[in-house]
């Protein structure tokens, strides 16, 4: 049974009225901060990092959910705690010591999550599965907002499912890049359980009311 949470993501947001985007999540029905960090390494593109994290912390009422699109995310694990992540997302493709990392995350009390790009088999996570909270599967290449989502992320949420299912039932399953009402509706038959979406709120005439829908897709 899907948990419907939803994830807005504020590398759409105006970052010139931030204070206010976070008061429009803190009094929506959302469930989580979506922050995207980005290194320019990692992903062709540089979005915040620690300060901006530092600040939406300071005035956020839900759980900040960071996703790390950094190299050696390993070294920063400390640092994002302390900034106020309470869910850590680090790329698979970005870990050499995956265990090691994960370890690391969930010693410091945050909840730990793998991402795979689009690219990246299910099946890789298949001896992590079982110490993990998340999974987060990328539904575009990820480095932008507003880029159109990739039809084969359905097969691999039924395959994270099954994994999930008879390995770990309390882990979730979020998606991130192209999320709409449409894409999030056969998201969450496939068996998702958070719709990460950031053009689509912050693009939409009512974001507040964007969210609700998007938790009854
Ligand atoms: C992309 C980011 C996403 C991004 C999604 O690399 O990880 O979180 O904000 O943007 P939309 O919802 O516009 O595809
Ligand atoms: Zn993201």
């Amino acid at each position: 049974m899907s948990k419907r949470l939803v994830a807005p993501s504020i590398l759409s947001a105006d970052f010139n009225r931030l204070g206010q985007d976070i008061e429009m999540i803190n009094n929506s029905e959302a469930d989580y901060i979506h922050c995207d960090v980005m290194d320019g390494v990692f992903v062709p593109n540089i979005s915040f990092g620690i300060p901006i994290i530092q600040h939406v912390y300071k005035i956020a009422s839900k759980p900040l959910d960071v996703h790390l699109m950094i190299v050696n995310p390993d070294q920063y694990v400390e640092t994002f705690k302390e900034a106020g992540a309470s869910i850590l997302t680090v790329h698979y493709e970005a870990c050499t010591h995956l265990h090691r990392t994960i370890s690391k995350i969930k010693s410091t009390g945050m909840k730990a999550s793998v991402c795979l790009n689009p690219h990246t088999p299910v099946h890789s996570l298949e001896d992590i599965i079982g110490d993990l909270d998340m999974v987060l599967l990328m539904s575009v290449n990820p480095g932008f907002g507003g880029q159109k989502f990739i039809e084969n992320t359905y097969d691999k949420v039924r395959k994270v499912r099954q994994l999930i299912d008879a390995k770990n039932p309390q882990c979730l399953i979020e998606i991130d890049g192209g999320v709409n009402y449409d894409t999030g509706k056969k998201l969450i038959e496939a068996g998702a359980d958070v719709l990460v979406a950031g053009s689509f709120v912050f693009g939409s005439s009512s974001p507040t009311e964007t969210i609700s829908k998007l938790k009854l897709v």
